[in-house]
């Protein structure tokens, strides 16, 4: 399987790894096809994402995948962190292998979790 030089340089050095203590939205999905789990933190001030971490237990290239996410959010409004999808991810890190596809799912769904908790806390 090959994967791209940035894949690999996510993998190796995730960006963005931890868990925010007193974040303002906490998104957390399990993914069906492998099992692995993934949650995202995030601060927002002004609707725009401050700050953004993730945790997960999962494979390469859902860490690839989360770390280049992160990259993605930091300093987006809401709304265009919502518009993030796994496509723009797997892009962004020059492809991933089909067979890998389903592990950028994570990144993507717990992003906009994270940020549909934050709404909905503030109704
Ligand atoms: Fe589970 Fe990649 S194999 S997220």
């Amino acid at each position: 399987m090959m994967y791209s030089e940035k894949v690999l340089d996510h993998f190796r050095n995730p960006r963005n790894v931890g868990e925010i203590e007193d974040a303002d939205g906490v998104g957390s999905v399990g993914n069906p096809v492998c099992g692995d789990v993934m949650s995202i933190y995030i601060k927002v001030k002004d609707d725009k994402i401050e700050d953004i971490k993730f945790k997960t237990f999962g494979c390469g290239a859902a860490i690839a995948t989360t770390s280049m996410t992160t990259e993605l959010a930091k300093g987006k409004t809401l709304d265009e962190a919502m518009t993030i999808t796994r496509q723009d991810v797997a892009d962004e890190l020059g492809g991933l292998p089909p067979v890998k596809m389903h592990c950028s799912n994570l990144a993507a769904d717990a992003l906009h979790e994270a940020i549909e908790n934050y709404r909905g806390k503030k109704k």
